[in-house]
């Protein structure tokens, strides 16, 4: 699986907002929508600063885009500031020209009982827009892509999910402690993402060298979903020198 490593986090990132635009810029050559998979966490933060740049300094329009994201955290308030929702508007979508109804992030508000239906029903609008041209992900230390924890399979498609320990404790510090961090999510599956015709998994800081070294140099499992990726035929592992530093 190819990597390519980056000398800093920044640079890396300016180089995946450059792919995303140039997907969006060869779509709107063609007249078609850019069909785009998003990721939050802290990982993204520095593609949407420059995809913002990009749109106010550069002129990069996002009127020919629809986003779909990977997760929320169930249940889980829209308006909640620990929301995936509230995290998007914040740091992409409320400063570039995104028409509001080509926006989709998963509703942490859907009840216990419909909430397979609202599944189902994101998975077939994913595909109603001819699938995903472009995913980016981060990479939890569990091995998560969204929130596609340990034990979930290649097929796996958008469903509820509960959250394994570590990727509890790793967010505890965005919700004041390890009590009000929600036990599960609705993510997208693995073979949801799988579908999408390229990707691109993103991973800074030493704290990920260890989980990108399973993922990319040790066999495909359910214990490493991110591990499943090696199958793809356009993915790019996008790495700073830290998280690189155990591949040998
Ligand atoms: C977020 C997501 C997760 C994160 C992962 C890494 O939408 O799907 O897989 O990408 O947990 O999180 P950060 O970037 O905060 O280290």
């Amino acid at each position: 699986m190819p990597a390519d490593i980056f000398s800093t986090a920044e640079k890396a990132a300016k180089w995946v907002a450059g792919e995303i635009a140039n997907e969006i810029k060869q779509k709107q050559k063609l007249g078609e929508m850019c069909v785009v998979g998003l990721a939050t966490g802290a990982t993204p933060l520095g593609v949407y600063s420059e995809l913002i740049r990009l749109h106010k300094e550069e002129g990069l329009s996002f009127l020919n885009v629809v986003t779909f994201n990977l997760d929320e955290y169930y249940p889980m308030l829209k308006l909640s500031a620990q929301s995936y929702n509230h995290y998007m508007n914040d740091v992409l979508f409320n400063h570039i020209d995104i028409p509001q109804n080509q926006i989709h992030v998963p509703n942490g508000e859907v009840s216990k009982v419909t909430i397979t239906g609202y599944c189902n029903e994101y998975e077939r609008l994913i595909d109603s827009f001819g699938g995903l041209d472009l995913q980016i992900l981060g990479i939890g230390r569990t091995g998560h892509i969204g929130f596609n924890e340990p034990g979930s399979q290649l097929d796996s498609i958008t469903r509820l999910i509960m959250l394994d320990s570590l990727t509890r404790r790793d967010a505890a510090k965005d919700f004041n402690g390890l009590n009000n961090v929600p036990k599960a999510a609705v993510t997208m599956g693995v073979g949801t993402i799988f579908k999408a015709k390229r990707v691109i998994l993103m991973a800074w800081g030493e704290g990920k060298a260890a989980i990108v070294k399973k993922a990319l140099e040790e066999s495909q499992c359910d214990a490493v979903p991110a591990s499943y990726l090696q199958r793809h035929t356009d993915v790019k592992f996008v790495l700073d020198v830290p998280a690189a530093s155990e591949l040998t």
